[in-house]
């Protein structure tokens, strides 16, 4: 059946013939053709629009002839190039897809791609990083690093791993998480830029530059005095023959790729393997196809841990699908510094719809004497990302336009905390600081805020108490809430923090004790409040209700006491005086004195019980 819609200009990268030994530009072609926008009627495929391309050293395989079979099919010589990339649906005829979808998988190095078989594809589920982290760290390689790390190294707290091309789309992330479990961490590398990215950036222990070491042997024992539990294999070739040299026994080898030997006509040989048998070293081959079920278990770890800053990652990104055949054979040369991602167009509006909500309902629902917001917060400019430049506002990345944090402190607005946040749902800091913002923190403040790490309210007239909801804003690191009117207790929840680094609520009107945070703040945090006490300020006394307690039972037995007293000085002055015969009045006195003992008693018991309620 035939397809309709539009007819769209298509570039295209075309493999030009099988390749023998190192790939170069010519083997690869841009081509121009068209293709429809929409897809053909009846079937189920989709219609994507390219955004971004991943540049992966397995695709070299695929350049050539298919001698033997293997686990990826060969391209085709004049047809479009293949492999993983981000896109968006522009036609859907499949029931899981919808134009407008964002989805990660196999497509073609072409500006739209007819994918016959979506279901291969993944439905992008978190838009608040960059897009191009699908090629990369949340993608085939970062869940290859997953794998090949958790389930097929079995790490241990406190092991020795080595990972070689350490700097890589994968390496870089077989780093950061070792470290997340403990281990003791040395990458290697072939620059000087990116031996600093390791043990600056990716807090590898240690890293060096195997292209400057005449001995691969003599760096790995000055690295592993007491040899290696885990080594990532990346590369191969004599990297893994001194490796072998320095493995401990019981020692496991995850070998992911051997980058070095994709080239050769002639593969390298392994001298050392015998170690495998002396020291029981388990070796084992993956790939990630296999473990894809792992997919969404790793997405979560991931993203929570870029969220929480606990994972960074480094891309290197070109700009046009033109540069698309450098950048791959780029791979084998180590030009790439980090993941390499080609840019074939950006999803970019001036900004992502619910974006550009958020930042219209906070302009509305503050007042703007200084008209920060008025001069700048132009939202008839439509031009390309523009709402990142708006005073106040930063984006998650230099290519994706999502607000990460406003930081409008000491601007002059008034108003209540303003409205829409909730529609900023990338947005990780908030700084109103320094403003004349009054009224209530609002009560839901985590259904507005989630994911924020900082949040500055300082130094305005934020009155109320401050609620316990904060507690759900789970990543906060800093919160600020110094120098407004806020009044009652500091709620117990806010203990709950276990992130927090930073904590301020000194010059309001608090009391009532400080809850125990993980990490402990100094006094500062909470001076000039009227009735905070714990530490780190002075020990709490006893609640203010037991001391009422103490002062009404105190004043009742008082009571008592002194009745009796006067009672018995009374009659004492009274039984001096009267004649005999009146002392056999005397008993029923002492009925009567007995008699209001009893009442005046149990009134007291009562008492003590309406306390104890
Ligand atoms: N098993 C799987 O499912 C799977 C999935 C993804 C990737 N992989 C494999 O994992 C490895 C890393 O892939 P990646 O995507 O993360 O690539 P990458 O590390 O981002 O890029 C490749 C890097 O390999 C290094 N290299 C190139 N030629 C080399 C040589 N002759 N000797 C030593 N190092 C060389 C270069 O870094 P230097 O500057 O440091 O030399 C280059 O930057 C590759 O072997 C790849 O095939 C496997």
């Amino acid at each position: 059946m035939a397809a309709e819609g539009e007819e769209l200009s298509n570039q295209r990268i075309i493999l030009k013939d099988y390749v023998v030994g190192f790939p170069t530009e010519e083997h690869m072609v841009l081509t121009l053709s068209t293709v429809r926008s929409k897809v053909p009627e009846g079937s189920t495929a989709l219609i994507v629009k390219n955004l971004y391309l991943s540049c992966d050293p397995y695709m070299r395989g695929r350049m050539s002839r298919p001698l033997h079979k293997s686990y990826t099919e060969a391209f085709v010589p004049g047809a479009v190039i293949t492999g993983y990339g981000v896109a968006k649906v522009v036609d859907s005829g499949h029931p899981d897809f919808k134009a407008g979808d964002l989805v990660w998988g196999l497509t073609g190095w072409e500006e739209y791609t007819l994918i016959t078989a979506p279901e291969g594809l993944t439905k992008i589920k978190y838009t608040d990083v960059p897009l191009s982290y699908y090629t990369g760290i949340l993608g085939m390689p970062g869940c290859t690093a997953y794998v090949g790390f958790h389930e097929i190294s079995s790490p241990k707290k406190g092991e020795t791993v080595y990972v070689s091309a350490a700097s890589g789309a994968v390496g870089q992330l077989v780093g950061q998480f070792a470290k997340l479990m403990g281990c003791y961490v040395v990458g290697s590398a072939g620059s000087k830029e990116k031996v600093d990215l390791l043990k600056n950036k990716f807090g590898f222990d240690d890293a060096f530059n195997y292209k400057e070491e005449q001995d691969l042997n003599a760096a790995l024992k000055r690295c592993f005095a007491d040899g290696i539990d885990i080594y990532f294999e990346n590369v191969g070739g004599r990297m893994l023959d001194a490796v072998l040299l320095n493995m401990r026994v019981h020692g496991r080898i995850a070998v992911c790729g051997l980058i070095s030997q994709y080239n050769l006509t002639q593969q390298e040989g392994i001298h050392n393997l015998f170690c495998v048998v002396t020291k029981r070293i388990r070796m084992q081959g993956f790939i990630f196809a296999d473990h894809k079920h792992l997919y969404p278990e790793f997405l979560e770890f991931a993203i929570q841990h870029i969220r929480e800053g606990k994972i960074v990652y480094v891309e290197d990104v070109v700009e046009g699908i033109e540069k698309a055949p450098s950048a791959l054979i780029g791979l084998f040369a180590g030009r790439n510094v980090g993941k390499q991602v080609v840019v074939v167009a950006r999803d970019l509006s001036y900004g992502t719809p619910s974006d550009i909500l958020c930042l219209q309902l906070v302009k509305e629902s503050l007042s703007d004497p200084n008209n920060y917001l008025t001069n700048s917060w132009n939202f008839d400019n439509t031009s390309e990302g523009s709402i990142c430049k708006f005073y106040g506002v930063d984006c998650w990345h230099p290519n994706e336009n999502k607000v990460l944090n406003l930081r409008l402190s000491n601007t002059g607005l008034t108003g209540n905390f303003p409205a829409g946040l909730e529609n900023c749902t990338s947005l990780t800091g908030l700084d109103l600081s320094s403003n004349n913002l009054s009224g209530p923190i609002p009560a839901n403040i985590s259904r507005r805020i989630p994911f924020v790490t900082t949040l500055d309210l300082s130094f305005n007239n934020f009155s109320g108490v401050i609620p316990a909801n904060l507690s759900k804003c789970v990543y906060l690191n800093v919160l600020n809430l110094q120098h407004n009117r806020l009044n009652g207790q500091i709620p117990v929840e806010l203990g709950l923090l276990d992130r927090l680094t930073q904590f301020n609520v000194a010059d309001n009107m608090l009391s009532g004790p400080i809850p125990s945070f993980q990490n402990k703040f100094s006094a500062a945090s909470y001076v000039n409040n009227p009735g905070l006490c714990g530490d780190p300020l002075s020990e709490c006394t006893a609640p203010a209700k037991k001391s009422r307690i103490g002062v009404i039972v105190g004043s009742a037995i008082g009571g008592v006491v002194l009745t009796v007293l006067i009672v018995g000085v009374i009659m004492f002055f009274f039984l001096r005086r009267v004649p005999i015969k009146k002392k056999e009045k005397d008993v029923e006195e002492n009925k009567w004195a007995k008699s209001i003992k009893g009442p005046r008693e149990s009134r007291l018991q009562c008492s003590r019980l309406q306390y104890r309620k």
